[in-house]
């Protein structure tokens, strides 16, 4: 191999620079840049070779020689550091311009599927009464004769039975007609005191009209606890029109039948010059009910009441025909 002298690497140095001062001027783009940076700093690059000739030389001129490369390799460095720079902002500049948003356009609808009015007054109804300390209980749609009718005082061939028109599946099962039969199950589950509140769908053989629908919903309210009179039974009830409603309904009280309360309520709600609507019955705990369950009247009273939902957002938002909720119409549904 022929000895190199230090004359021709800075020869070759200087050459080298105004190579790479060119190649460098023309570059455009992050890709160029890299081959750039490739040809003369990779691993077989330009001036990586040139580093590899030092041990060609004369061993007292390498020191001068190494700094002279290293000198070159810094200027390199930093010239690519800056362009990369420079590209990235004309890249970002570029960007700018291309996705610059108009914002004087007018803004696009997106229509969003939301809850169907029902399941929002259900939502609301459950959230009044778990702030008010009661738990969210459920039962099977499919009851037996047994939680339905019997335990709830209603024995067989009784003619309150005519009330709550069923239909059967069987001779001993039948879709439940009311949330009632939850309150039976949980009661025999639960030692008083109880707080609960059972949501749930109901089924009746009522024709349907703007009034009826053979399905239909129900909320079950029942609190068991030692003292508790219909005196509180009230209160929880206006407390609760009050939250559902804000001011300005009327509520009224009559006395009602029910085999499983006693005494008996019904409550009606008008809203601001509308008409009075039936919205639930209520009532005392019936004795024989408590005692069907296990627990003594005579220790512990408690109420209950079961609210029609469809009621509830009739009077909410004025709607006319509880058929309107189950029609699935998008020109009804889409208002809430
Ligand atoms: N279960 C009764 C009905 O559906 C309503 C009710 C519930 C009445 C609780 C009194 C107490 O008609």
């Amino acid at each position: 191999m022929r000895a190199m002298q230090l004359a021709e690497l800075k020869a070759k140095a200087e050459a080298l620079r105004e190579e790479w001062q060119r190649a460098l001027a023309s570059v455009q783009d992050a890709d160029g840049l890299e081959q750039v940076r490739v040809r003369f700093l990779g691993r077989r690059g330009e001036l990586t070779r040139l580093f590899s000739s030092l041990k060609e030389l004369a061993p007292a001129e390498r020191a001068p020689a190494g700094q002279l490369l290293n000198a070159l390799k810094q200027e390199i460095t930093d010239a690519l550091a800056q362009k990369a720079q420079l590209i990235e902002e004309q890249e970002r500049a570029r960007r700018l311009a291309a996705e610059r948003y108009d914002f004087t356009l007018p803004g696009k609808w997106r229509p969003l599927g939301h809850l169907h009015p029902l399941t929002q007054v259900r939502l609301e109804i459950e959230d009044i009464f778990m702030r008010m300390g009661f738990d969210v209980a459920s039962g099977p749609e499919v009851e037996d004769d047994y939680h339905n009718f019997e335990a709830l005082n209603i024995p067989e061939d009784h003619p309150a039975r005519d009330e709550w028109d069923s239909f059967y599946i069987d001779e001993r099962l039948l879709l439940r007609t009311h949330t009632s039969p939850v309150q039976i199950r949980v009661m025999k589950s639960r030692k008083p005191p109880v707080r609960i509140i059972c949501p749930g769908r109901c089924y009746r053989r009522d024709n349907p009209d703007a009034t009826h629908s053979p399905v239909f919903h129900q909320v079950e309210l029942l609190w068991v606890e030692r003292g508790l009179t219909m005196a509180n039974l009230k209160w929880i009830i206006e407390e609760f029109v009050r939250r559902f409603f804000g001011p300005g309904y009327e509520m009224r009280f009559s006395a009602d039948f029910f085999p499983f309360t006693e005494p008996s309520a019904q409550v009606h709600i008008r809203r601001p010059r509308g008409e009075w609507l039936e919205i639930m019955g209520a009532g005392m705990v019936d004795p024989a009910v408590l005692a069907e369950v296990g627990y003594d009247p005579e220790e512990v009273t408690g109420f209950a009441f079961g609210l029609g939902i469809e009621r509830m957002a009739m009077l909410r938002w004025g709607i006319e025909d509880i058929r309107l909720f189950y029609q699935n119409d998008i020109r009804f549904l889409s208002q809430f």
